[in-house]
């Protein structure tokens, strides 16, 4: 995804944004850039590839005029291929405007055909060069469509941003700056997430609170169709329209220590690590095991329609999704709740079928995915009450919803996501108990499960003890290019959870299966060289999944398991064997999914893969 970094303020700007940049690099980048504006002249540097290489071309600051507003990116190919041309910031023909962008502009080839009729010269493949032409355009000339000049005043530069924007169709996230504006920076959002961090004597733009953190934590969160114009007496936030809007300070509620590495080689491996302690604060308050009660306060209200509804709609997408089909089960299992998970991306172009008494509760750890956004609006559009569980505070899909549950295990840098998984399922299994004990759930069965909660953090450290005999499994098995991963019930979504991390960051094909669908067809693949990875704990369906075990043994297949300690039994059945501790069926998710989640770090290590920065940039997809 690309990222944007604009700094205002009294510090020299460069090395602020070149930091800012670095903080924004797991979110994945091809090329990146800065400009800084100083004596009313841009010095832009760009180059294709890694923030170091950016940092190899930079000349030393000049200390005496070094530069205290500038805006810099990170940018993930989407129009144009990725090279220094291609990397922002882009400057408008007249050499005035210079901008950064996240996001996509559909009409940019008739706005750029519109421009290049007029004279307009452009020199990068990207639609965002548009931007700053279009802006460069109007600040030069005046808009033809309405018949207006340019205000010969102070909003000049304001004003053409303006008339710009409202020729856009797609996404945009901005941050502008004007030659004859040397005190003045412009930030824009519609469809891209955008922040302002409010320093004391200090401004920065950003796409993602981790740039910021270091600077402040007081923020504000742009709306869509908002912009806010910078300078160095204060800020005024409008929308694109021109109207005033007031914007309350908000904290941003995590800390630098939160997205550094804390002595762990990847994010991904922190974040995996930090699961117990993540799970415990997700928890937190929020079980009353006396009276086998949870809950929830950011849906307290939304409870009795809940009770009532017929049907719960799921939706999301990747590894959420596969916390909706947990969900799912949770829900029919718990609550008797009729219950579906949809993928954002199908639902959103479906025409779906909102029925009286459907409820959509839609799952995202960013909070910005931008096809779970428009199953959102999707589900709102057609009247039906939205919930979300959602991780990031203030993200766009937390306000959007009616209300929401927020995930609380703090930011996840690694693109492959973990604790996030853990959590999800951690507060759709609260939420499912619940609504069971206001319909049908026996206060003993909610009190033990609730109580049974409280003891998964310690019972995943004891999984993750168990890291360097996953890793001896990955690492005799890494030269195998097709997994299959099985489970049955609740811990079929964990295979396909356990394929998708496998794929997403070691680049191993792997399928992930019911086990019972194996036979009708799959099985044909069975080979000493295709291990299968079973979930096979104890649960209702263990001799069922015996049986599938059987099936791939008698094909000569390999068999990785993941089972149930004291299961003395099970050893006979595995080529490697895996055990976690004993669970009661419904919360088994929360713990097979850990080994799954260290097999596929392990592989993707000893493969040599850059685990924080996979090809696979599925952060919050869509949304560059
Ligand atoms: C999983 O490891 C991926 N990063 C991806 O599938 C992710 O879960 C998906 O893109 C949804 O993201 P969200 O939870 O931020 O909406």
């Amino acid at each position: 995804m690309c990222g944007i970094v604009a700094y205002l303020g009294q510090k020299p700007a460069q090395p602020i944004l070149v930091e800012g940049l670095k903080r924004l690099e797991y979110r994945g980048y091809d090329s990146a850039g800065l400009a800084l504006l100083a004596e009313s002249s841009f010095r832009i540097h760009k180059t294709a590839g890694r923030i170091a290489a950016l940092e190899a071309i930079l000349p030393k600051p000049d200390p005496l005029n070094p530069g205290t507003i500038g805006i810099g990116h990170t940018r993930w190919a989407t129009h144009g291929e990725p090279n220094t041309i291609n990397a922002h910031p882009h400057v408008d023909a007249t050499g005035k405007i210079t901008i950064v962008h996240n996001g996509i502009i559909e009409n940019y080839a008739t706005l750029k055909k519109w421009l290049m009729d007029k004279g307009c010269t452009f020199t990068s493949a990207t639609d965002s060069e548009v931007i700053a032409n279009l802006i460069g355009y109007f600040y030069a000339t005046g808009a033809p469509r309405t018949g207006q000049t340019p205000p010969d005043n102070e909003n000049k530069f304001e004003w053409a941003v303006q008339q710009a924007l409202r020729e856009f169709c797609g996404t945009y996230g901005l941050a502008i700056m004007c030659s004859d504006y040397p005190n003045m920076l412009i930030g824009a959002k519609k469809g891209s997430p955008l922040i302002l961090g409010v320093g004391d004597t200090e401004y920065i733009i950003a796409s993602d609170a981790a740039a910021i953190v270091e600077h402040t934590t007081q923020a504000i969160y742009l709306s869509d169709n908002e912009m806010v114009v910078i300078t160095p007496t204060g800020f005024r936030t409008k929308t694109t329209d021109n109207v005033l809007v007031t914007k309350r300070l908000k904290d941003i509620e995590f800390s630098l220590e939160q997205i550094e590495l804390a002595g762990h080689v990847h994010y991904m491996a922190k974040e995996i690590a930090e699961q117990p302690r993540a799970l415990a604060t997700c928890l937190g308050g929020r079980i009353d095991v006396k009276n086998a009660r949870v809950i929830l306060g950011g849906i307290q209200n939304q409870l009795r329609e809940l009770t009532r509804t017929r049907r719960i709609i799921l939706t999301a997408c990747g590894t959420a999704w596969h916390a909706g089909l947990v969900g799912e089960f949770l829900f029919e299992q718990l609550a008797r709740i009729p219950a579906e998970v949809e993928y954002a991306s199908e639902f959103r172009y479906r025409n779906p079928i909102i029925q009286d008494g459907t409820i959509v509760i839609a799952i995202s750890q960013s909070g910005e995915t931008a096809d779970t956004l428009a199953a959102v609006e999707q589900a709102k559009e057609r009247g039906a009450m939205v919930l979300g569980l959602v991780n990031v505070v203030g993200s766009t899909i937390a306000r959007k919803t009616d209300a929401g549950v927020y995930l609380r295990v703090g930011p996840e840098i690694g693109v492959a996501s973990t604790k996030a998984f853990t959590a999800q399922v951690a507060v759709l299994t609260m939420l499912a108990i619940e609504l069971g004990r206001r319909r049908h759930l026996s206060s003993d069965c909610a009190a033990s499960l609730l109580s049974e909660l409280h003891s998964l953090p310690l019972k995943i450290d004891k999984i993750l003890e168990q890291s360097e005999h996953i890793k001896d499994i990955a690492r005799e098995n890494i030269g195998r290019e097709n997994w299959l991963f099985l489970g049955r019930g609740v811990n079929y979504p964990v295979a396909l959870e356990g394929a998708l991390k496998l794929k997403e960051i070691s680049y191993i094909h792997a399928e992930g299966l019911p086990a019972a669908e194996m036979k009708h067809g799959p099985i044909a693949l069975i080979t000493d060289q295709m291990p299968a990875v079973f979930i096979a704990t104890k649960c209702s369906q263990y001799d069922k999944i015996i049986g599938n075990i059987e099936e791939v043994r008698a094909r000569g297949g390999r068999t990785i398991i993941v089972a149930t300690e004291g299961d003395h039994d099970i050893a006979r059945y595995a080529d490697h064997l895996i055990t976690i501790p004993e669970a009661t069926e419904q919360l088994q998710p929360m713990l097979t999914v850990v080994p799954l989640q260290l097999l596929a770090y392990h592989a993707a290590v000893l493969r040599g893969h850059d685990v924080d920065r996979p090809r696979n940039l599925a952060k919050s997809v869509t949304v560059e």
